[in-house]
C-alpha cells in the first residue's frame, strides 16, 4: 500500500468550537465539529446517498451530511446516552407538541412536589446516596416519573436530553472531569441544587438550540437513524462512512461509559455500569496483536508492560473486526472517511491512521490520501494520567488524521 500522508491546514478549523455553528443538545467528550465533516464531504463531491456514521457519539456527522445535502443517514453507538443525544437531535417533532408537553410537565412537576405528603419510590441505582442527596434524588425522581407518563415516544426521549444533563449537574460529581470522581466533602457541605430549576432551565435551552438549529433542517426528506446495534452488511449499502473512532480503549483514553453511568442508569439502562467493557477495546486480550504496521509497536510495548501490551491489543483487534464489517457495507465506489488520533502508550506513538487505511485495504478499499490536521478544541485526557479531564489536549498527540479510502469491489465480491 502507497501510504500518503499530506499536511493540510484547510482542516485545522484553529479556535472554532463545536458551540459555534451547531450547539450541542447535551455535552459529550470528544465530539467532532461538524465543519470539518462539511470540507470533507464538499471535497470529496459527496452530496446524495446514504451516510454511516459506526461510532456515532453525539452526532456531528450527521450535521456535516445534513448541511452538504444528504438525506438519509445512518448511526450506531454501543452508549445509549450517544444514542439518546443523536437521535433527539435529528429527528422532526413538532414544536406546539413539545411546548405543549413542557407546559404540562411543568405543571404536573410543581403540583405534585407542592404536597409534601407525596411521595415516589426511588429507582434503582447503584451507590445512589453516594452519588445524590436525599432531596435530589426526590426531586429526579419526580421528574422522571412525569416524563415516563408522556405518551409520545419521541417527545418523551426529547424530554429525557435535559433530565440526563440535569442527573450529571446535580450529582456529587465533579463535573469538569469524564470520569466519576466524587466532588471534595466541604464542596458537598455547599451543594443544594435547585433540582427543578435546572431542569426546566435546560429544556428552555435544549428547545431554543432544536427549534433554531436542527428544527429548520429537518424536512420530510431526512430520514436519520440511530440505532443500539450495527448495521448488517446484508441489510444496507452506504455510499459514505463519516465517523471519529475513539482513539483507545475507554479506559485508559476517554471514558465515555463513565461519563455516561449516571445519565444511563436514571434512563433506565440496566447495563449501564459495563459499557466501558462493552466498548472497543473493553475486554482485555489474551494475545498480543502482532499484525501489520502496529506489530513492531506492540511487541516494544509488551517489552516494557505485557498488560498494557495486551490492553492496546484488544482495541486493534476489536477496531480492526469493526472494520472488516463496516467495509462490507459499503457500496462499490463508496468512500471511508475516519477522522482519529495517534495515541501514545510507554512512549510509542501507535499508527492508527496507517492502520485504519491498512485494515480497509485488506478488505477492499485503496487508500485515496490521509490529511493530518492539528488539533484544536478536542477535549481530551491528559498524557500521564488517565483521568479523563475536560478541556486538556494531549502535548504528544497535537494532530488528527483523516483516513479517506475508496471501495474497488462491489459487496460481498471481494475479489470483484
Ligand atoms: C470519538 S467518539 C464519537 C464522537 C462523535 N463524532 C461526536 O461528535 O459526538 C467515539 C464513540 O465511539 C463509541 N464506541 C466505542 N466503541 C464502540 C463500538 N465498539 N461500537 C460502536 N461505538 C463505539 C463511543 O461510545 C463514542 O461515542
Amino acid at each position: 500500500m502507497n501510504y500518503k500522508v499530506i499536511r493540510n491546514e484547510k482542516y485545522d478549523f484553529l479556535g472554532q468550537s463545536y458551540a459555534l455553528s451547531y450547539p450541542n443538545l447535551h455535552k459529550y467528550p470528544a465530539t467532532m465539529i461538524p465543519q470539518i465533516g462539511i470540507e470533507l464531504l464538499k471535497e470529496l463531491n459527496i452530496s446524495r446517498g446514504k451516510l454511516l456514521d459506526p461510532y456515532c457519539g453525539s452526532g456531528s456527522s450527521f450535521a456535516s451530511g445534513l448541511e452538504c445535502g444528504l438525506t438519509e443517514m445512518f448511526g450506531f453507538d454501543i452508549n445509549p446516552l450517544a444514542v439518546l443525544i443523536s437521535s433527539v437531535k435529528f429527528t422532526k417533532v413538532s414544536l406546539n407538541a413539545l411546548l405543549e408537553a413542557k407546559a404540562k410537565l411543568r405543571e404536573s412537576v410543581f403540583e405534585f412536589a407542592k404536597n409534601e405528603q407525596n411521595n415516589l419510590p426511588l429507582p434503582n441505582i447503584t451507590h445512589l446516596d453516594f452519588w445524590f442527596s436525599k432531596t435530589v434524588s426526590q426531586n429526579l425522581t419526580i421528574i422522571k416519573h412525569f416524563i415516563d407518563r408522556i405518551e409520545a415516544e419521541n417527545i418523551k426521549r426529547f424530554f429525557l436530553v435535559p433530565f440526563s444533563e440535569t442527573v450529571r449537574d446535580c450529582s456529587f460529581t465533579r463535573n469538569n472531569e469524564f470520569k466519576l470522581y466524587k466532588m471534595k466533602s466541604e464542596d458537598i457541605l455547599t451543594f443544594n441544587p435547585d433540582v427543578f430549576g435546572v431542569y426546566f432551565k435546560k429544556l428552555n435551552d435544549t428547545l431554543d438550540i432544536y427549534a433554531t438549529v436542527y428544527l429548520p433542517k429537518l424536512t420530510e426528506a431526512i430520514k436519520v437513524e440511530v440505532r443500539h446495534t450495527p448495521f448488517q452488511p446484508s441489510e444496507m449499502e452506504f455510499e459514505v462512512v463519516l465517523t471519529s473512532p475513539p482513539y483507545g480503549d475507554s479506559r485508559t483514553t476517554v471514558a465515555y461509559g463513565q461519563f455516561s453511568t449516571l445519565s444511563n442508569e436514571w434512563t433506565g439502562i440496566d447495563y449501564a455500569r459495563k459499557i466501558d467493557g462493552m466498548l472497543m477495546g473493553g475486554v482485555k486480550a489474551k494475545q498480543l496483536y502482532t499484525k501489520g504496521v502496529m506489530a513492531d509497536c506492540i511487541t516494544e510495548i509488551s517489552q516494557a508492560d505485557l498488560k498494557r501490551a495486551l490492553e492496546v491489543s484488544s482495541f486493534y483487534e476489536d477496531l480492526g473486526l469493526s472494520i472488516e464489517q463496516v467495509a462490507r457495507s459499503v457500496k462499490k465506489g463508496g468512500k471511508v472517511i475516519y477522522i482519529v488520533g495517534n495515541r501514545t502508550v510507554k512512549n510509542i506513538q501507535l499508527p492508527t491512521d496507517q492502520f485504519i487505511a491498512e485494515k480497509f485495504a485488506e478488505n477492499g478499499f485503496k487508500h485515496l490520501i490521509t490529511y493530518q490536521r492539528t488539533l484544536s478544541s478536542k477535549a481530551m485526557p491528559s498524557k500521564n494520567s488517565p483521568t479523563n479531564k475536560t478541556g486538556k489536549t494531549v502535548s504528544t498527540m497535537l494532530h488528527e488524521y483523516i483516513v479517506i479510502s475508496e471501495k474497488q469491489y462491489p459487496c460481498y465480491d471481494p475479489k470483484g
